[in-house]
């Protein structure tokens, strides 16, 4: 059995009750040991054009404590960083689990067919073979099951893992590009363990209402590691892997981050921002100095903060980029001037008062998830706006099949984090977006749109449209 995680925080562990230790205590106690944050290995589809995972399970101790069965893609929790480039790309993804999975790839524009979606479940000891054809800008996209009814517990215990879309022009960008050492690609996920300092996943009826919360963060499924950098820019590609966290991310020295881009790839220029809202399915990539030899932390939620990930720069490490880029070559296209074939309507909701009569309570539009029915049809080429709405609580609101454009966010401009191409959008009220619908879905394997809080998309936030 092969070991993804290690002890790497006993300190922490034995410093104070854990189950009662808020995530924010995680760095509270100092920061020995010291132990090297480790990126997932690389898979590197550019040559061969093929892809292969397996899923495996796995066994995994996370802070010295017992070991939790978890599950990952060719290893035993999370899977590797996949780079892809545009043309053919022959996937295969074995399961030798006991149960049905799928896997979604989370922003790479392709047909229904190819989506992972619910209804490309995997069986235990079957393979899937979609021959798909990469044809999109570069962008950090990711992967992981999405079984209905099981996507939440699939992707806590490990089924998921990062894509670097890639046209191998970041030297021409001025971006750094080296994996590991100037371009480091960070999955932030909490996860709750208990007193023995196992992992779990035990959702009570609240933790389902709220989306289920760890008390502990790990990054690339490990607890307390530090990054290590080299004194100048680094390029942090940020992807929100959790079940339900919201995280308002900031360096404790207060340094810029500069955004380069969002979900669906770059933008015009670096935009930048004090703090980042990352909500659960979206990703951003940032640019951050180092040059000056200090030792951040990137921290979470102002006024509540709590540790995520402690930096430390190290000399020996080669400086290639020095400076930001003052331009990119992103150009999300601006809808607003596009034709407008339809405009829907998209209500997220909640009903507290089914839930606790044990009648779900979540719905989209009013009718909770059925595989069998199919809730928009869209016309192929067409663009549409779609008016969602949240009452209640913020829902990240993800579609399938498309990348967008946030035009409003409450009546007013999106948020910095929500200029360029998104797939995921948290919704706190009403946001409207506009997108091209050109990648088709049939009946058979339509495209989903639901809310990325696990618990809540399980529960029925889902819908489903075909593209024709
Ligand atoms: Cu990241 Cu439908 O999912
Ligand atoms: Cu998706
Ligand atoms: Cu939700």
């Amino acid at each position: 059995r092969r070991h993804f995680l290690t002890s790497t925080s006993a300190a922490i562990l034995t410093a104070g009750a854990l189950s009662q230790t808020p995530v924010r205590r995680a760095f509270a106690q100092g920061k020995a040991p010291q132990t090297r944050l480790a990126m997932p290995p690389v898979l590197d589809t550019r040559a061969t054009r093929r892809l292969s995972l397996t899923t495996t399970s796995g066994s995994s101790s996370f802070f010295g404590g017992p070991a939790t069965p978890t599950a990952g893609y060719s290893q035993g929790y999370l899977g590797p960083t996949i780079l892809m480039q545009n043309g053919d790309l022959a996937a295969e993804v074995k399961n030798t689990l006991d149960e049905p999975i799928s896997t979604h790839w989370h922003g790479l524009l392709t047909p229904g067919e190819h989506d992972g979606s619910p209804h490309l479940a995997i069986a235990p000891g079957g393979t899937w073979q979609p021959e798909m054809t990469i044809a999109q800008d570069p962008a950090t996209i990711w992967y992981h099951s999405h079984i209905h009814e099981r996507t939440a517990e699939q992707v806590y215990f490990g089924l998921a893992g990062v894509i670097h879309v890639t046209d191998g022009q970041d030297d021409a960008r001025g971006l750094p590009s080296t994996y590991g050492v100037d371009d480091l690609t960070l999955v932030l996920q909490d996860r709750r363990f208990d007193a023995s300092g196992r992992m779990v996943y035990d959702p009570s009826m609240m933790d389902i209402m709220h989306g289920f919360a760890g008390n502990r963060m790990l990054v690339n499924g490990q607890a307390g590691a530090t990054a290590v950098v080299p004194q100048g820019i680094v390029r942090l590609r940020l992807l929100n892997g959790s079940n339900a966290r919201i995280y308002t991310l900031f360096f404790d020295d207060l340094r810029a981050m500069h955004l380069v881009a969002t979900d669906g790839g770059f933008l015009p220029t670096p935009v930048d921002l004090d703090t980042l809202r990352l909500a659960p399915g979206e990703r951003a990539e940032i640019l951050v100095d180092f040059s000056g030899g200090n030792e951040p932390v990137l921290m979470s939620d102002p006024g509540q903060a709590y540790g995520v990930l402690q930096f430390e720069t190290d000399t020996t490490l080669a400086t290639r980029i020095t400076r930001l880029p003052e331009q990119l070559d992103g150009a999300p296209e601006d809808l607003s001037g596009a034709e407008i074939a339809t405009t829907r309507q998209v209500s997220l909701d909640m009903g507290m008062g089914g839930m606790m009569m044990g009648g779900g309570g979540f719905a989209i539009n009013g009718h909770p998830y059925e595989m069998d029915r199919i809730d928009f049809e869209v016309a192929r080429g067409t663009v549409e706006r779609w008016q969602i709405r949240s009452t209640m609580v913020a829902h990240p609101f993800h579609v399938h099949g498309v990348r967008f454009r946030v035009v409003t966010e409450n009546g007013g401009p999106p948020r910095p984090e929500n200029t360029g191409w998104k797939d995921t959008v948290l919704v706190s009220g009403e946001a409207e977006i506009l997108a091209r619908f050109d990648q088709p879905a049939s009946r058979k394997t339509p495209f989903m749109f639901h809310c990325h809080i696990l618990e809540h998309e399980d529960a029925g936030m889902m819908g489903q449209f075909t593209v024709t």
